[in-house]
Protein backbone atom coordinates (compact mmCIF):
# COMPACT_ATOMS: atom_id res chain seq x y z
CA UNK A 1 0.00 0.00 0.00
CA UNK A 2 2.80 2.49 0.83
CA UNK A 3 4.66 1.68 -2.24
CA UNK A 4 1.50 2.23 -4.08
CA UNK A 5 0.52 5.62 -2.51
CA UNK A 6 4.04 7.04 -2.79
CA UNK A 7 4.47 6.28 -6.27
CA UNK A 8 1.22 7.92 -6.97
CA UNK A 9 2.65 11.32 -5.66
CA UNK A 10 6.69 11.13 -6.14
CA UNK A 11 7.08 12.81 -9.43
CA UNK A 12 4.40 16.07 -8.38
CA UNK A 13 5.48 19.55 -6.87
CA UNK A 14 4.72 18.38 -3.38
CA UNK A 15 6.02 15.39 -1.70
CA UNK A 16 2.90 13.42 -0.63
CA UNK A 17 4.08 10.53 2.24
CA UNK A 18 1.46 7.93 3.03
CA UNK A 19 1.77 8.95 6.81
CA UNK A 20 1.05 12.54 6.19
CA UNK A 21 -2.60 11.32 4.20
CA UNK A 22 -3.40 9.35 6.73
CA UNK A 23 -3.23 12.15 9.33
CA UNK A 24 -4.85 14.75 6.89
CA UNK A 25 -7.83 11.78 6.57
CA UNK A 26 -7.56 11.89 10.40
CA UNK A 27 -8.22 15.50 10.74
CA UNK A 28 -10.68 15.22 8.14
CA UNK A 29 -12.55 12.36 9.69
CA UNK A 30 -12.36 13.93 13.56
CA UNK A 31 -14.12 16.97 12.01
CA UNK A 32 -17.02 15.83 9.84
CA UNK A 33 -17.11 11.85 9.75
CA UNK A 34 -15.96 11.95 6.16
CA UNK A 35 -13.89 8.62 5.49
CA UNK A 36 -10.64 9.41 3.24
CA UNK A 37 -9.31 5.86 2.09
CA UNK A 38 -5.87 5.41 0.74
CA UNK A 39 -7.18 5.46 -2.64
CA UNK A 40 -7.99 8.63 -2.16
CA UNK A 41 -4.32 10.07 -2.00
CA UNK A 42 -4.51 11.91 -5.52
CA UNK A 43 -7.83 14.14 -4.99
CA UNK A 44 -6.32 14.60 -1.96
CA UNK A 45 -3.32 16.02 -3.38
CA UNK A 46 -4.69 17.61 -6.47
CA UNK A 47 -7.89 19.37 -3.63
CA UNK A 48 -4.93 21.08 -1.41
CA UNK A 49 -2.17 21.84 -3.83
CA UNK A 50 -3.21 25.27 -4.44
CA UNK A 51 -3.48 25.81 -0.28
CA UNK A 52 0.31 24.80 -0.67
CA UNK A 53 0.95 27.30 -3.42
CA UNK A 54 -1.11 29.98 -1.59
CA UNK A 55 0.82 29.45 2.16
CA UNK A 56 4.07 28.99 0.51
CA UNK A 57 4.77 25.95 1.68
CA UNK A 58 7.05 22.79 0.06
CA UNK A 59 5.78 19.65 0.93
CA UNK A 60 2.43 18.22 3.20
CA UNK A 61 4.55 17.83 5.93
CA UNK A 62 5.06 20.80 6.14
CA UNK A 63 0.97 21.56 5.84
CA UNK A 64 0.27 19.05 8.33
CA UNK A 65 2.74 20.72 11.23
CA UNK A 66 0.92 23.75 10.15
CA UNK A 67 -2.65 22.29 11.17
CA UNK A 68 -1.12 21.19 14.85
CA UNK A 69 0.05 24.71 15.52
CA UNK A 70 -1.71 27.35 17.10
CA UNK A 71 -3.10 28.41 13.05
CA UNK A 72 -4.54 24.59 12.93
CA UNK A 73 -8.28 25.54 13.95
CA UNK A 74 -8.45 28.54 11.41
CA UNK A 75 -6.85 26.11 8.75
CA UNK A 76 -8.36 23.18 9.24
CA UNK A 77 -11.62 24.92 7.79
CA UNK A 78 -10.29 25.57 4.61
CA UNK A 79 -8.72 21.91 4.91
CA UNK A 80 -12.46 21.20 5.23
CA UNK A 81 -13.79 23.13 2.27
CA UNK A 82 -11.29 21.82 -0.16
CA UNK A 83 -12.15 18.54 0.85
CA UNK A 84 -15.67 18.18 0.56
CA UNK A 85 -17.16 18.19 -2.65
CA UNK A 86 -20.12 20.50 -3.58
CA UNK A 87 -21.77 19.09 -7.06
CA UNK A 88 -25.44 20.28 -6.55
CA UNK A 89 -27.92 21.76 -9.55
CA UNK A 90 -31.84 22.77 -8.70
CA UNK A 91 -34.16 20.22 -8.78
CA UNK A 92 -31.26 17.47 -8.85
CA UNK A 93 -32.22 14.41 -9.21
CA UNK A 94 -35.82 15.24 -9.37
CA UNK A 95 -37.69 12.69 -8.49
CA UNK A 96 -36.70 14.01 -4.70
CA UNK A 97 -39.27 16.94 -5.13
CA UNK A 98 -41.99 15.03 -7.39
CA UNK A 99 -42.22 13.00 -3.85
CA UNK A 100 -41.69 15.80 -1.65
CA UNK A 101 -45.03 17.86 -3.67
CA UNK A 102 -46.92 14.29 -4.17
CA UNK A 103 -46.30 12.13 -1.07
CA UNK A 104 -44.65 14.01 1.48
CA UNK A 105 -46.56 17.44 1.80
CA UNK A 106 -49.83 15.59 0.67
CA UNK A 107 -49.15 13.48 4.52
CA UNK A 108 -48.31 16.44 6.20
CA UNK A 109 -51.58 18.08 5.10
CA UNK A 110 -53.56 15.36 5.87
CA UNK A 111 -52.13 15.38 9.42
CA UNK A 112 -52.86 18.64 10.01
CA UNK A 113 -56.38 18.40 9.21
CA UNK A 114 -56.41 15.49 11.99
CA UNK A 115 -54.47 17.27 14.72
CA UNK A 116 -55.26 21.23 13.68
CA UNK A 117 -51.02 21.96 13.94
CA UNK A 118 -49.81 23.20 10.58
CA UNK A 119 -45.97 23.46 11.23
CA UNK A 120 -43.79 22.10 8.75
CA UNK A 121 -39.53 21.67 9.22
CA UNK A 122 -37.53 20.87 6.39
CA UNK A 123 -33.98 20.07 6.93
CA UNK A 124 -31.44 20.30 4.07
CA UNK A 125 -28.56 18.93 6.06
CA UNK A 126 -25.58 19.42 3.23
CA UNK A 127 -27.35 22.49 1.16
CA UNK A 128 -24.00 23.10 -0.83
CA UNK A 129 -24.29 26.30 -2.17
CA UNK A 130 -28.43 26.65 -1.90
CA UNK A 131 -29.76 25.06 -5.38
CA UNK A 132 -31.52 22.07 -3.36
CA UNK A 133 -33.17 24.43 -0.38
CA UNK A 134 -34.34 26.82 -2.96
CA UNK A 135 -35.67 24.38 -4.77
CA UNK A 136 -37.51 22.87 -1.88
CA UNK A 137 -38.66 26.26 -1.38
CA UNK A 138 -40.06 26.44 -4.82
CA UNK A 139 -41.74 23.20 -4.31
CA UNK A 140 -43.54 24.48 -1.18
CA UNK A 141 -44.30 28.17 -2.94
CA UNK A 142 -45.66 26.20 -6.09
CA UNK A 143 -47.04 22.95 -4.81
CA UNK A 144 -48.50 23.47 -1.54
CA UNK A 145 -52.03 25.20 -1.12
CA UNK A 146 -52.08 27.02 1.46
CA UNK A 147 -48.39 27.50 2.25
CA UNK A 148 -48.90 30.75 3.72
CA UNK A 149 -51.06 29.19 6.63
CA UNK A 150 -48.99 27.43 7.94
CA UNK A 151 -45.61 27.94 9.68
CA UNK A 152 -43.30 26.17 7.52
CA UNK A 153 -39.06 26.77 7.62
CA UNK A 154 -36.20 25.33 5.79
CA UNK A 155 -33.27 24.74 7.36
CA UNK A 156 -30.11 24.42 5.68
CA UNK A 157 -26.79 23.57 6.89
CA UNK A 158 -23.29 22.29 5.18
CA UNK A 159 -19.86 21.75 6.67
CA UNK A 160 -18.34 23.93 3.63
CA UNK A 161 -18.78 27.67 5.19
CA UNK A 162 -17.89 28.62 1.41
CA UNK A 163 -20.71 27.25 0.11
CA UNK A 164 -22.88 28.27 2.69
CA UNK A 165 -21.76 32.02 2.42
CA UNK A 166 -22.77 31.50 -1.71
CA UNK A 167 -26.12 29.40 -1.01
CA UNK A 168 -26.76 32.98 1.59
CA UNK A 169 -25.71 35.20 -1.25
CA UNK A 170 -28.35 33.74 -3.35
CA UNK A 171 -27.28 34.82 -6.61
CA UNK A 172 -26.28 32.48 -9.28
CA UNK A 173 -25.35 32.67 -13.30
CA UNK A 174 -27.78 31.84 -15.96
CA UNK A 175 -26.71 28.70 -17.07
CA UNK A 176 -27.55 27.23 -13.40
CA UNK A 177 -31.01 27.40 -14.09
CA UNK A 178 -31.16 25.19 -17.07
CA UNK A 179 -33.44 22.89 -14.65
CA UNK A 180 -35.82 25.35 -13.10
CA UNK A 181 -39.01 25.62 -15.35
CA UNK A 182 -39.80 28.95 -16.83
CA UNK A 183 -42.59 29.58 -14.74
CA UNK A 184 -40.51 29.39 -11.49
CA UNK A 185 -37.76 31.40 -12.91
CA UNK A 186 -40.08 33.67 -13.92
CA UNK A 187 -41.39 33.96 -10.31
CA UNK A 188 -38.70 34.08 -7.96
CA UNK A 189 -35.77 34.99 -9.79
CA UNK A 190 -34.82 38.26 -10.52
CA UNK A 191 -31.84 40.22 -12.52
C1 LIG B 1 -22.66 16.31 -3.25
S1 LIG B 1 -23.16 17.76 -2.34
C2 LIG B 1 -24.94 17.60 -2.48
C3 LIG B 1 -25.67 18.92 -2.26
C4 LIG B 1 -27.19 18.83 -2.27
N1 LIG B 1 -27.69 18.08 -1.12
C5 LIG B 1 -27.73 18.22 -3.55
O1 LIG B 1 -28.10 17.04 -3.54
O2 LIG B 1 -27.76 18.93 -4.56
C6 LIG B 1 -22.89 17.23 -0.64
C7 LIG B 1 -22.75 18.37 0.34
O3 LIG B 1 -22.85 17.84 1.66
C8 LIG B 1 -21.92 18.51 2.48
N2 LIG B 1 -21.63 17.63 3.63
C9 LIG B 1 -20.97 16.46 3.64
N3 LIG B 1 -20.95 15.94 4.88
C10 LIG B 1 -21.64 16.82 5.68
C11 LIG B 1 -21.96 16.86 7.05
N4 LIG B 1 -21.57 15.89 7.87
N5 LIG B 1 -22.67 17.91 7.53
C12 LIG B 1 -23.06 18.91 6.69
N6 LIG B 1 -22.77 18.94 5.37
C13 LIG B 1 -22.07 17.90 4.87
C14 LIG B 1 -20.74 18.78 1.57
O4 LIG B 1 -19.96 19.89 2.02
C15 LIG B 1 -21.43 19.08 0.23
O5 LIG B 1 -21.63 20.47 0.04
Amino acid sequence: MKALATRSTEDKEFPLSLADFRYLSSVVYDQTGIVLKDHKINMVYSRLARRLRELGLTSFNDYCRLLESERGTEETGFLINAITTNLTKFFRENHHFEHLADVALKEAAAAASRTGLRRLRIWSAGCSSGEEPYSIAMTLLSRFPRLREWNAKILATDLDTAMVARGRAGRYADRDLENVPASLRKRYFSG
